[in-house]
């Protein structure tokens, strides 16, 4: 392919937003909507990509800080021509420019390809067929269906306003001629702007064949000006994500019930029920299922593990058949082995719990290593925060601890330890003996009677 320039339009205000956010900023799957863009643009490998941007300025740049753009700023509005003159100083002569709207997250990179193909010595619009096309830029069409013009809708007369053929906004064109049509708008027409789209009567003029890529694919083409729009077009993207999982072999219980904030990866026969939200990088290995309600980001979740519902998982590795929920909430850094039970009402902060060990009612468990084959019974805590810092447990491997034990760290329990139920442990238990700490004796009080309520 030729030399090519991308010049992405994300100067406008967006006010239906109603939003201190400037419009491209909003997010579609936790995506900025302009980060689509920009990564439907990378994916055409351009010499340049080139942002005009006016409206939220430097929120919008840092926001792309670590992307290879050229920044250029449109300080007034004056239209869609007005827009890319401002990229002009930038473009190479011997490229080709493809214009990309900032506020179309679901561009599709493949009919940018063909719209580019046609665009080595033409110019190439993109268009489509809308049933209203109220508010759009006609494509008039002259003798043997060639384009002669768009008609902004204020300007167009009303046999042009019944044309439903509309101008979606992206095209491409070679920069010589791109820049001499640049130079030469007026802002003559009903709105005082500079038309990007008057480049086509100038087309004809010249003698440079204008063609119109007409797509099916309207989501695609598709632009954000209202919160509506925005939920509109999110429900799109996750059909069109959970589309592709259903073709890649993973049952989803109802496809429209699952919303992946960022990449989700699986193996063969997974399964996800109702409600579940991915977020960050998640994979499930063969096997995994996630029963309804669980939220998981950034997680590895091993072949075979069942997620039962309402489960909460953060940035955490999960080991093959492990089990996990309902009700469990897994929190960063923690890491499962292999077979491991974690059960309802217990937090895991940054801990490693290896091979077959068990969690499995109401406990928290934080900075902690726990070894294999250990359990941990209902209502154990690790006390690991003394207000100021924070201290690591260790449970070596096959130690049991009981129920309603607070484990006051730092503390090492040895390797096959009993500790007593309702033991406060402040020291470390040596390994294969039972330690207990409770109060020293059990007492019954002869005659002792419950209290009774005071008549006023
Ligand atoms: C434009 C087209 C119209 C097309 C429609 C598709 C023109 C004159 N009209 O209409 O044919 O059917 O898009 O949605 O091109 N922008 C700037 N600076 C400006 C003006 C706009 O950066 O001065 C950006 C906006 O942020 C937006 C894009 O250009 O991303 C399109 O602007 P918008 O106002 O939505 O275009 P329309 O005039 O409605
Ligand atoms: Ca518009």
């Amino acid at each position: 392919m030729n030399k090519l320039n991308i010049v992405i339009l994300a100067a406008g205000k967006g006010t239906r937003m109603h939003s201190n956010l400037p419009k491209v900023l909003h997010v579609i799957g936790a995506k900025p909507i302009l980060a689509h863009v920009i990564d439907c643009a990378k994916k055409l490998n351009p010499q340049k990509m080139i942002v005009v941007y006016g409206f939220g300025g430097e929120t919008v740049k840092q926001a792309f800080a670590h992307e290879d753009i050229i920044w250029v700023h449109q300080a007034v509005q004056l239209g869609t021509g007005h827009a890319v003159q401002q990229a002009v100083p930038h473009l190479d002569s011997d490229a080709q420019t493809l214009i990309l709207l900032g506020d179309v997250p679901l561009v599709d990179s493949e009919a940018c390809v063909q719209l580019l193909t046609q665009a080595h010595d033409k110019l190439a619009i993109l268009s489509f067929n809308k049933a209203d096309p109220t508010g759009y830029g006609r494509i008039v069409r002259g003798a043997a269906d060639n384009v002669s013009a768009i008609v902004e809708h204020k300007d167009a007369t009303e046999a042009q306003r019944t044309i439903n053929e509309v101008n979606t906004g992206i095209m491409a064109m070679p920069n010589q001629h791109l820049t001499k049509w640049l130079s030469q708008l007026t802002n003559k027409n009903a709105q005082g702007e500079y038309y990007l789209t008057d480049i086509v009567a100038l087309a004809v003029t010249d003698n440079v064949n204008v063609v119109a890529q007409i797509t099916q694919d309207e989501w695609s083409v598709t632009g954000i000006n209202s919160k509506a729009d925005l939920a509109q077009i999110e429900r799109v993207h996750q059909s069109r994500i959970a589309n592709q999982l259903l073709q890649q072999g993973v049952t989803l219980k109802d496809s429209a019930r699952l919303d992946v904030r960022g990449e989700l990866s699986c193996g063969q026969d997974v399964e996800i029920d109702i409600n579940c939200v991915f977020e960050g990088h998640v994979t499930l290995g063969d096997n995994v299922k996630i029963a309804a309600n669980c939220v998981i980001k950034n997680a590895m979740i091993a072949a075979g593990a069942q997620i039962a519902p309402f489960t909460h998982i953060d940035d955490t590795k999960i080991g093959e058949n492990s089990r996990i929920g309902p009700y469990a909430r897994l929190r960063p850094g923690t890491t499962l082995a292999a077979d491991t039970h974690i059960g309802n009402f217990v937090e895991l902060k940054n801990a490693q719990v290896d091979i077959g060990s068990k969690i499995n009612h109401l406990s928290y468990v934080g900075d902690s290593t726990v070894g294999k084959h250990v359990n941990i019974g209902a209502g154990t805590i690790t006390c690991n925060y003394d207000g100021a810092n924070k201290f690591r447990t260790v449970i070596e491997d096959h130690a049991f601890i009981g129920s309603d034990t607070q484990l006051v760290a730092p503390v090492t329990i040895g390797r096959g330890a009993t500790i007593a139920a309702g033991s406060t442990i402040t020291r470390n238990a040596p390994a294969d003996q039972l330690t207990l700490c409770r109060a020293k004796e059990q007492k019954s009080i002869v005659g002792w009677k419950r209290p009774v309520k005071v008549k006023k």
